[in-house]
């Protein structure tokens, strides 16, 4: 939710900070905007729209300078236009702050303001801060920035430039990620990493309640509690490639087949001589064999990761165990405590109500074990104990190798723990280690099927938007699946739904009686994983049930399955043979494929749909 960069240095600032602010798009694309200070005056240029809309403005008018912060908007106070767009100044013009989060307190705040004279413009909550940092200002940025943080409420990470400080750019946190980018004779600051990567690999990490003060040549760093504190400076390992489409049409594509070497590499990492290594874990296996019960929390996708994981648990680990959203676990009265490990999964390691959750368990003096992607995101360095999923950075708003990744974790953690609890035999063990083997090169040859644009899946989407037409949009879809692969359904239906706009549910096959079968007619196509299982022929009969109705079947299939020809269903997808068991990560491929190819269709932004941002750092 937003992106905010800053960057001192001997470079133009303008360029710097547009191409950052293109790295972190991802984060909110309602509105951007930049201010840079020159020759002791502040230059700010804001625009609705994309950043590609602010980027003209400044190739026609650019801006000179070498100090400047910069945002990228996802609106949460004031609808998105030019004058809710940050930078926000304060009533003089000469301080300028970009901000990601909520300022809970804001409109207290603003009265505050207002009464002592401060003029407002705009409709968001960001403006208070400009304003608190012009009131508490006395010749010193850094005290100003601090006076104000001590009475923000909610979330922030900000950026602030003053007119009369030319030489410094001063950083906040609390609840919103901010680092820091260490280069020679110049600074950044970012949200997040793949903005400051160009420059530099040297990282600093900010830690809530820290204040930074960046010169040219320098970065000081104080705590919460005011004293100076020697960073911990970390090397990035990934390369900017990474974050680039490489040649792919969308980052979503892209990340879909990065797949199978993510897989393979989690695996290179995690096994070795046929054992099961969390290096960084930090939990002791004292407390992992006494644990009564798990709490799997999380969001969205990570969510459905979470669900397939209690399934794998359960099963082999043994312990009872439930999953929550987030949003949810954080409300109510979770019974967790001492002998509870609360697994808390996030692909940015940011989002506020999964954040919020790893505290409320935390206080409740549960284990907490983060399995995140982003490294020293809040989870990973706020959890006891974390897992890193390494898929690499994950820029497309739709999850796609991040889930995989949180899958793989899921399987790794399962035989982890039934090994540490003796709940399964070593050779059943081994068995499941050597056919996780060979998952990553099963998923590339799947992928190879679909490497041109011309392939099965697109042809069906291609067909399902002439339909959708044909009878006058009200085709959408549903999504069945049983036992470990149900979360599959309720993540091919999320997916579908957040890049195409199109009404999908996911469902347990076996719920369709109580209810949703109510809902088939020649309307709703429906996408039945039907793939080798212990419910194979229940999912047969809910196939015969919804051709009767006259629902459009897709049905994804095990390779050879003669029975499924006698079931006339519309559309066949074929997936290469595995145990039940491991059969959602090859399942899940022909389902993020169906969502990119119909959102393709129909012409939508597919790597940044509307309403959305990747990391949800706001409640
Ligand atoms: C997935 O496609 C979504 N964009 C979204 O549901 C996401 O998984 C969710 O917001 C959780 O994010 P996190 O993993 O970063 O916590």
């Amino acid at each position: 939710m937003c992106g905010i960069v800053g960057y001192i240095g001997e470079r133009t600032a303008q360029e710097v900070l547009l191409k950052g602010l293109s790295r972190l798009e991802y984060r909110g694309y309602d509105s951007a905007g930049v201010a840079i200070l020159k020759d002791g005056r502040i230059n700010a240029v804001k625009r609705q729209g994309k950043l590609s809309v602010l980027a003209r403005e400044l190739a026609s008018n650019p801006l000179s300078g070498t100090m400047g912060i910069g945002h990228t908007r996802w609106a949460t106070h004031g609808v998105p236009n030019d004058t809710n767009a940050h930078p926000h100044l304060d009533c003089s013009g000469k301080i300028a702050v970009v901000h990601n989060g909520i300022i809970e307190n804001y409109l207290e705040l603003k009265k505050y303001l207002k009464k002592k004279g401060h003029r407002f413009i705009s409709d968001t909550d960001t403006e208070t801060i400009s304003h608190l940092i012009e009131d508490n200002y006395k010749g010193d940025l850094e005290a100003a920035v601090r006076k104000t943080t001590a009475i923000l409420k909610g979330s922030y990470a900000i950026a602030a430039i003053h007119e009369k400080d030319s030489g410094r750019i001063v950083g906040a946190r609390c609840d919103s990620p901010l680092i820091v980018g260490i280069g020679k004779g110049e600074n950044f600051l970012a949200s997040d990493v793949p903005a400051i990567l160009d420059y530099t690999k040297e990282v600093i990490y900010l830690e809530n309640h820290d204040i930074v003060t960046m010169t040219r040549s320098g970065v000081k760093i104080t705590n919460g509690a005011g004293r100076v504190v020697k960073p911990k400076v970390s090397k990035v390992k990934w390369d900017i490639s990474q974050a680039e489409k490489c040649g792919y049409r969308h980052f979503m594509l892209k990340e879909i087949f990065e797949q199978a070497d993510v897989l393979q590499r989690i695996l290179d990492e995690r096994i070795r001589r046929g054992r099961i290594v969390f290096d960084e874990l930090k939990l002791k296996e004292s407390d992992l064999r006494c644990i009564k019960r798990i709490a799997i929390v999380a969001c969205g996708t990570a969510y459905h990761a979470g669900l397939t994981g209690k399934y794998m648990i359960e099963e082999y680990a043994r312990i009872p165990c439930w999953v929550d959203t987030s949003s949810e676990f954080r409300y109510r009265d979770p019974l967790v405590g001492e002998d509870t490990l609360v697994i808390i999964v996030s692909q940015s390691g940011e989002t506020a109500d999964s954040l919020a959750a790893l505290r409320e368990a935390k206080r409740r003096k549960a284990k907490t074990l983060g399995i995140c992607n982003v490294l020293g995101s809040s989870i990973a360095r706020e959890a006891n104990g974390v897992i890193y999923t390494h898929a690499g950075p994950e820029i497309a708003v739709a999850s796609t190798k991040a889930y995989t990744a949180q899958l793989a974790v899921f399987y790794l953690l399962t035989m982890y723990l039934a090994s540490l609890r003796n709940t399964v035999k070593r050779s059943r063990l081994d068995s499941l280690v050597s056919q996780f083997k060979k998952l990553p090169s099963l998923m590339e040859d799947l992928l190879a099927e679909y490497k041109s644009d011309y392939n099965k899946i697109a042809a069906y989407a291609q067909e399902f938007k002439r339909y959708y037409h044909e009878k006058h949009n009200k085709s959408y879809f549903l999504y069945l699946g049983r036992n470990i692969n149900y979360p599959n359904a309720l993540e091919g239906a999320l997916k579908l739904k957040e890049i195409s706009y199109i009404s999908a549910e996911g469902y347990p096959a076996g719920e369709m009686k109580h209810g949703p079968i109510a809902l088939i007619d020649e309307n709703p196509w429906v996408v039945c994983i039907a793939t080798r299982s212990k419910t194979y022929d229940k999912m047969l009969s809910n196939i015969q049930e919804i051709k009767a109705r006259g629902g459009i079947v897709i049905a994804l299939v095990t390779e050879g399955d003669e029975e499924i020809l006698h079931h006339s269903v519309n559309y066949l997808v074929e997936l290469p043979a595995v145990e039940e068991f491991f059969s959602p990560l090859i399942v899940v491929i022909p389902l993020q494929l169906l969502a990119y190819y119909v959102a393709l269709e129909f012409g939508y932004d597919i790597d940044q749909p509307r309403n959305l941002a990747k990391s949800v750092t706001v409640e």
